[in-house]
């Protein structure tokens, strides 16, 4: 897990924290910020566990650590944050030891993560996605019935 770590203590993986910190200050909605990112981590490596899906810890840590992280350039510019999100974490995978290839594999998770095609995968790809859709609090939520979230799409039980 030493790169994941790396990733934590990146100075770039830091400045984009705060700015989301920043542009999320107040919101009623769910957040993009370093509790959600382990939380996907923490989930996805149990339902690799669960599914028998092999995919290095490190490199699920990585994708969760990143796949939010350019969620402020959406707020400032409208870029899609799963797009804004690979292009920084190209930097930061770089900066943290990872090989391009894995790069490559962790940055097309990252840009798939809102793709419903990528939900039945059996791949880095498809835990992200499960993983992130089942890490939001819906079923104890206040601000619920404000949510633009499909009541289909809610969690409204726990499930990990
Ligand atoms: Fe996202
Ligand atoms: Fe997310």
């Amino acid at each position: 897990m030493d790169r994941a770590q790396r990733i934590i203590e990146c100075e770039t993986f830091r400045n984009h924290l705060q700015a989301n910190l920043a542009a999320e200050r107040g919101r009623m909605f769910c957040r993009h910020d370093l509790a959600h990112f382990l939380d996907v981590a923490r989930i996805a490596v149990i339902m690799a566990g669960e599914e028998e899906i092999q995919v290095q810890r490190e490199l699920l840590y990585a994708a969760a650590l990143l796949h939010d992280i350019g969620r402020h350039r959406q707020y400032e510019q409208g870029t899609p944050h799963e797009q804004a999100s690979a292009e920084i974490a190209g930097v930061i995978l770089n900066q943290c030891g990872f090989t391009e290839k894995e790069t490559g594999v962790i940055t097309d998770a990252i840009r798939s993560h809102r793709d419903p095609s990528a939900a039945g995968e059996s791949s880095l790809r498809g835990l992200l996605y499960r993983a992130d859709k089942a890490s939001r609090l819906c079923f104890a939520c206040e601000a619920r019935d404000a949510c633009n979230w499909k009541e289909e799409r809610k969690n409204r039980e726990l499930l990990y």
